[in-house]
């Protein structure tokens, strides 16, 4: 709009553009997806997330990508580890999160494939390079 102020809704350039990731964690193990696309990323694992959106709250984003990517209802919990900065001036936030319905299973949506992981699995995927950096924490978190 013209001679909008800074703090106008949608002019403040300088917010920057978090990304939730989603641990979902059950019996010992957490949940973690493989990219389809793009064609860099295909293979790749990674956890459940995505861009917040405008007047979003962090964990309500949680919520809304694992009913969009997987189908499923989770509670967001606790964030844990670090920041991690993406292209674009993006940051990666993960949470921990649980299945309100325990019993229901996860499916890939958008994705190749879904699958629970193990900590003594984790070494065992290639993950994306931004999605490695939550590993040791996510170990202490099981440990
Ligand atoms: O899924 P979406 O395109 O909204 O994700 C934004 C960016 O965050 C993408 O570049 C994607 O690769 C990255 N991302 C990531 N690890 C995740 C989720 C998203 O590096 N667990």
């Amino acid at each position: 709009m013209a001679g909008g102020r800074a703090g106008d809704v949608g002019q403040d350039l300088s917010v920057t553009q978090i990304v939730v990731a989603t641990a979902i964690m059950r019996n010992g193990q957490v949940l973690a997806q493989q990219r389809a696309y793009p064609s860099a990323d295909a293979g790749r694992w990674e956890f459940p997330g995505g861009r917040v959106e405008p007047g979003e709250s962090e964990e309500a984003a949680v919520v809304r990508e694992c009913r969009e990517e997987l189908g499923v209802e989770v509670e967001a919990g606790p964030s844990v580890g670090p920041d991690v900065p993406l292209r674009n001036g993006m940051v990666l936030r993960l949470y921990t999160a649980t299945l309100v319905d325990d019993n229901a299973e996860p499916v890939a949506v958008e994705h190749s494939a879904v699958r629970w992981v193990g900590i003594e699995e984790f070494d065992d995927l290639p993950w994306l390079e931004a999605d490695l950096a939550f590993l040791p924490d996510l170990r202490k978190l099981f440990g």
